[in-house]
């Protein structure tokens, strides 16, 4: 289910309650607002620089979250040919994607070829191979960034780590220049640059930096063998405050820009890219759900909730913390301590543990904030439940 709204009377979370109220749980609830608000900022950031901004789609491919982005002139960065597909369907431009991922099927390098995706990511030598022998085949050349792997550690979840050497992406640093030699070597195959990407939920601006200076140097030493690229491409991982969704309703993209603005030292005629996705769509979007019970045991109050782990996998996946919220009550005096859970049959099907509510009852309605990155997205039928429904909110 989707629907369009526009109403005044939000509450003091910014919730259109009634919306909220009159769609059964659980959903997915979509502040459009913010997402036009992000996207305005992001633009404003980047104006006037030679840079280009591809939103990751395994973020959010919601058809509508994509429609909204495409229309804003964003390019797309894809992880398999479904997104590819998504992606062209959405209206974003061929041109402006970025096709990621290091098991590309066959398959899906066809469609990426046929759709004339504007470049692919390639993380091994078997893959720029196929990539050649199929681009030969259909008649076409791939345009590519070779993915390096930097060896940068961004001191994130260990799942969500992916510049360190012992990890599955990219090329290391030892092999690029072979790999690099090979690539301009091969018929089918029009080398752009380099890609990098070191990982997601990062706040720090200290890994950004030192990705820079790698950068800068890996610039510098293929400038003296005569190699000069076209693009460079930094990845995303942007990090957004979970702890207050209200306080920072948006990703520091002044700092991130500001970053790389300051220390990376682009050549004439150079590209920038970025693929962000938490950053663009995590703060838009919230589960909201209803309390079907509250259980008191020995030692514990449940919160029990009719959303569960296959809405919102990311605590049980990563111990993620995404902030709680009491919507129909917001009565801080009368406070609780809770273990708020969902109704699915797995121990870690818990979204916080000894979590401070006001005092929760039966049939309140309760929102999980800053949901719109990797929540509907990694949802799954798992108990033979349904996929959470959307709505879309806007007051304009
Ligand atoms: N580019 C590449 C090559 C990526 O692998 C990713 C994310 C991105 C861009 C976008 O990263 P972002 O800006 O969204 O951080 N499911 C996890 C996050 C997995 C990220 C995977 N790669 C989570 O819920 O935290």
């Amino acid at each position: 289910m989707s629907r369009d709204m526009g109403h005044q009377n939000r509450n003091n979370y910014g919730f259109a309650m009634d919306v909220v109220e009159q769609t059964p749980t659980p959903f997915y609830y979509y502040d459009m607002d913010v997402l036009h608000k992000t996207l305005q900022e992001i633009k404003r950031l980047i104006e006037g620089y030679p840079y280009t901004v591809h939103y990751a789609v395994k973020a959010n491919g919601n058809p509508q979250i994509l429609n909204t982005i495409a229309k804003h002139g964003i390019g797309a960065d894809l992880v398999s040919g479904g997104e590819v597909t998504a992606a062209v369907e959405a209206g974003f431009k061929p041109s402006d994607m970025t096709f990621s991922g290091v098991g590309k099927t066959d398959r899906e390098i066809r469609i990426g070829l046929e759709y004339g995706v504007g470049c692919f990511n390639v993380e091994s030598i078997p893959e720029l191979e196929v990539i050649n022998q199929l681009a030969g085949e259909m008649g076409k050349t791939a345009h590519i960034a070779i993915r390096v792997n930097p060896d940068i550690d961004a001191h994130t979840h260990r799942y969500i780590t992916t510049g360190t050497a012992d990890n599955k992406f990219g090329i290391n640093l030892e092999v690029l220049d072979e790999v690099v030699c090979h690539a301009i070597a091969l018929p089918h195959i029009h080398l752009r640059g380099l890609h990098f990407h070191i990982g997601s939920q990062i706040t720090l601006m200290k890994p950004y930096v030192m990705l820079c200076e790698t950068v800068n140097r890996l610039l510098d030493h293929f400038e003296q063998q005569g190699i000069s690229f076209e693009m460079v491409n930094v990845g995303g991982g942007l990090g957004i405050d979970y702890d207050a969704p209200d306080e920072h309703p948006m990703a520091d993209f002044a700092s991130y820009f500001g970053t790389f603005k300051r220390h990376l030292r682009l050549r004439p005629g150079q590209r920038l890219h970025f693929e962000l996705g938490r950053a663009i769509v995590c703060t838009c979007g919230s589960l909201i759900s209803r309390v079907v019970f509250v259980k008191e045991n020995r030692n514990k109050k449940f919160v029990i909730l009719d959303a569960g782990m296959t809405d919102l996998i990311r605590p049980a996946l990563y111990e993620a913390h995404h902030t709680i919220q009491n919507l129909t009550s917001n009565n801080i005096d009368e406070q609780e301590t809770y273990d708020v859970v969902g109704p699915v049959c797995e121990s870690s099907d818990v979204f916080g543990h000894d979590y401070q509510l006001p005092v929760t009852r039966r049939g309140d309605i309760i929102a999980i904030r800053s949901a719109g990155a990797y929540g509907e997205s990694m949802a799954s039928c798992y108990n033979m439940r349904q996929l959470p429904a959307a709505v879309f909110h806007s007051n304009h």
